[in-house]
């Protein structure tokens, strides 16, 4: 069971970013809608300092009702135009699963979408209150051999105030993944409070762009600064470079 979704895993020989959410696969889910919108948007994630972006479709019940395979080729025929672009970041895929029975089920059966490598899988909440038994399932994960990585904690109202409701997630080895644009407010008031707080706490792993369109490019750059800010150069450089590639490679230090 454990290797199930392992793949290959083949990380960009320099030291650059790495992206770990976001939605440049054209017309699968909010993202971007045409070649030409992911391809800029790609184009502008690079230009920001990634070198690496992990495309994460939403797989979402009734809203959104992706499958893998159709992912895969979709992805894979977005590849293939832009490796006729020079100086792209490299492209790869997971997906944005949405907790709930269906999400599940998929990952039972082997039908979820984990990150390039199969060690870690990211996982989107309701936005109003966790879900019954989610800490167990989060482990059953674990137990699986794939990592839950948690999307945007900061945007969930359970967050908003405290982290307190975390700690079951984190006992097992749950990995929060900062939305970087909370920083700038983009998603309110209350997420950029949460997210300020869970940095100084040093609750976050790794931090991801979430953009959806090109304009977003130059507003997860300036959100660079102010996680910088923050947390100190050091610290933002771990949180963009390393600490995305350890969730990749599987080599999470605790
Ligand atoms: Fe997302």
């Amino acid at each position: 069971m454990s290797a199930r979704y392992r793949t290959e895993l083949v990380l960009p020989p320099d030291r650059g970013y790495v992206d770990l959410h976001s939605h440049y696969v054209p017309a699968v889910d909010d993202g971007v809608k045409s070649v030409d919108e992911g391809l800029a948007l790609v184009r502008g994630l690079g230009e920001v300092g990634f070198s690496m972006v992990v495309a994460t479709p939403h797989i979402r019940t009734a809203m959104f009702e992706n499958r893998a395979a159709p992912l895969r080729s979709a992805h894979a025929a977005f590849r293939e135009r832009a490796e006729t672009e020079a100086d792209l970041p490299v492209l790869d895929l997971g997906a944005e699963h949405y907790f709930d029975d269906v999400f599940w089920r998929l990952f039972e059966e082997g039908g979820a979408l984990p990150y390039p490598g199969g060690r870690s899988a990211l996982v989107e909440l309701p936005r109003e209150r966790l879900p019954h038994g989610l800490a167990q399932a989060f482990f059953r994960m674990r137990v699986a051999g794939v990592t839950p990585v948690l999307a945007h904690p900061e945007r969930y109202r359970p967050f908003f105030d405290a982290t307190d409701d975390m700690d079951p997630l984190l006992d097992v080895g749950v990995v929060p993944l900062l939305d970087i644009m909370s920083l700038t407010g983009k998603y309110g008031k209350k997420p950029q409070e949460a997210a300020e707080r869970m940095l100084d706490e040093g609750v976050y792993y790794a931090a991801c762009s979430d953009a959806h369109r090109p304009a977003d490019a130059p507003v997860v750059g300036e959100a660079m600064a102010l996680l910088e800010r923050r947390v100190g150069r050091e610290e933002k450089e771990f949180m963009l470079g390393q600490g995305p590639r350890d969730i990749l490679a599987g080599t999470i230090q605790d």
